[in-house]
């Protein structure tokens, strides 16, 4: 069989063909933004230098007793539509994993659990596995530091706070426990980004007011953060070893500017010194090559268990100017694949899919994922979203053409991955769509000045609305006949 993922299967029929307008207008995909769930700053797109940028905060807490509400609310999601299920749809045209972005909010809210274990068979952790989690989110100074042993050497590394990430994880092992007839995998995401990174630790004795360090320390601290975190969550004494199907190793190094590998000068309004960037990168800053990127997956591939897939990931992917970068970079990755603890492994392209409703075209994004196979094989759409038309006003009347408009945006382009993925050389392994509902997407509350959304606008991105119903796009992936 030519792909990789056994899944059950079911009926859909081809959606008809509708061409999307072309052009570059409004490719952008990131001004300065607010997460999911508010708490994180996220990239400047070069196309908008006057973006603000703002700080990552703690995100609103999930503690248990919410957790535990939001488990004992299931009986009064029950009235959630289970007659038609995306992932039977999707499955039998892709054959590959189904996903949406869950994060630590949302975790609290039954009603969306019930659409995600109903829809899907993967999540990615929205923000609960990035650096800046990882450090507890202390962006402005070293949480603490302990002593570990890094290849017969003692090196000193700051503390990692697993607990967000756990509550997610500790709910997807419970429920595979309990359902292992439809298992929830996840996509880890990510280790090394410029963005949600906190500045301290790139300098030395992980203070942001000292030199940066030098590129021996840094592999060092690249190293212990790829083998801790592999290790402690895909390990062989893991409790969450058999959760995991892949990984993205390196998010976003290429410049939408430039074409060419991202720098630590992107944007000239965002200063280096901030606490986590949204444009620049110290990565490069401390490398000025892509040494990073390769060391990245030489780690990767050194830590992480044979079966865990290694990624890497990027937006603005279908653009031509990037996708020539992006395919530099892969190549890169190629050239030094090897065994694990000697070369890379990449094992699929992760396009992440932020999209317009006028571009990418369909003949841009096919042309993107033919070219990524050519590279790796494997291409996965990872965070899958759609901005609203230009002028979208949220009104009942606006909502409903929008609605339509946008089911046809979202067959235009999965017409265009099905085709693609005829090809014996071509293998879409993931469909993942960032986000379940649009009440909680991304896009809702952004704060961009300029760029292709205007603040306070609405959005509706997403395959079910703000009240968790299927959306006319839903069917597109679940399968028109099933409306
Ligand atoms: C990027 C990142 C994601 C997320 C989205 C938007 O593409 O890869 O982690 O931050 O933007 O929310």
């Amino acid at each position: 069989m030519k792909k990789k993922i056994t899944v059950c299967m079911a009926v859909i029929l081809a959606a008809s063909v509708l061409m999307s307008c072309g052009g570059q207008a409004g490719e952008d995909r990131t001004e300065s933004i607010t997460d999911m769930t508010n708490e994180s700053t996220d990239a400047p797109d070069q196309t908008d230098s006057d973006a603000e940028t703002e700080s990552a905060t703690e995100p609103e807490a999930v503690d248990d007793a919410e957790v535990a509400e939001g488990e004992a609310k299931d009986e009064e999601t029950e009235n959630v539509d289970k007659a038609v299920i995306l992932k039977d749809g999707v499955e039998k045209e892709l054959e590959c994993f189904v996903g949406t972005a869950i994060t630590s909010q949302e975790l609290g809210d039954a009603q969306i659990w019930t659409l995600i274990t109903t829809h899907f068979n993967a999540v990615t952790l929205g923000n609960e596995l990035k650096p800046d989690c990882m450090f507890g989110y202390s962006n402005d100074r070293c949480p603490g530091t302990e002593e570990v042993d890094l290849n017969g050497e003692t090196i000193v590394v700051p503390t990692l706070d697993y607990s967000r990430s756990e509550k997610i994880l500790d709910r997807l092992v419970k429920w595979n426990s309990d359902h292992p007839d439809h298992v929830i995998k996840a996509r880890g995401h990510v280790l090394v980004w410029h963005s949600q990174t906190p500045e301290w630790f790139f300098h030395e004795d992980y203070d942001k007011n000292n030199d940066y360090v030098d590129t021996e320390t840094m592999n060092k601290r690249l190293e212990w953060y790829i083998k801790t975190m592999l290790t402690h969550y895909t390990g062989e004494d893991s409790k969450y070893k058999d959760v995991f199907y892949g990984w993205d190793v390196v998010n976003e190094a290429v410049s939408d500017a430039t074409g060419t590998y991202r720098s630590d000068s992107e944007n000239s309004e965002e200063p280096l010194s901030n606490d986590t960037h949204g444009s620049n990168s110290s990565w490069w800053h401390v490398y000025r090559s892509n040494e990073y990127i390769i060391n990245a997956f030489i780690y990767a591939n050194k830590y992480a268990p044979a079966s865990l897939e290694l990624y890497y990931n990027d937006y603005n992917e279908c653009m031509s100017n990037k996708k020539e970068g992006i395919i530099e970079l892969l190549k890169a990755i190629k050239e030094q694949e090897g065994a694990p603890g000697e070369g890379t492994r990449i094992d699929a392209m992760g396009m992440q899919g932020h999209y317009q409703m006028g571009s990418p075209s369909m003949y841009e994004f096919e042309m993107a994922i033919r070219a990524y196979a050519a590279v790796v094989g494997n291409v996965q759409i990872t965070e899958m979203d759609m901005k609203a038309s230009e002028g979208y006003d949220g009104s009942a009347e606006a909502k409903e053409e929008e609605f339509e408009k946008q089911a046809q945006r979202y067959n235009t382009l999965y017409w265009a991955m099905k085709s693609a993925n005829k090809e014996d050389n071509i293998n879409i392994t993931g469909l993942t769509f960032w986000g379940t509902t649009d009440r909680y997407s991304w896009l809702q509350s952004r704060s961009n000045v300029g760029g292709g959304n205007k603040v306070g606008l609405p959005e509706c991105p997403l395959l079910f609305d703000e009240m968790y119903h299927p959306k006319p796009a839903f069917y597109v992936f679940a399968g028109e006949e099933n409306k």
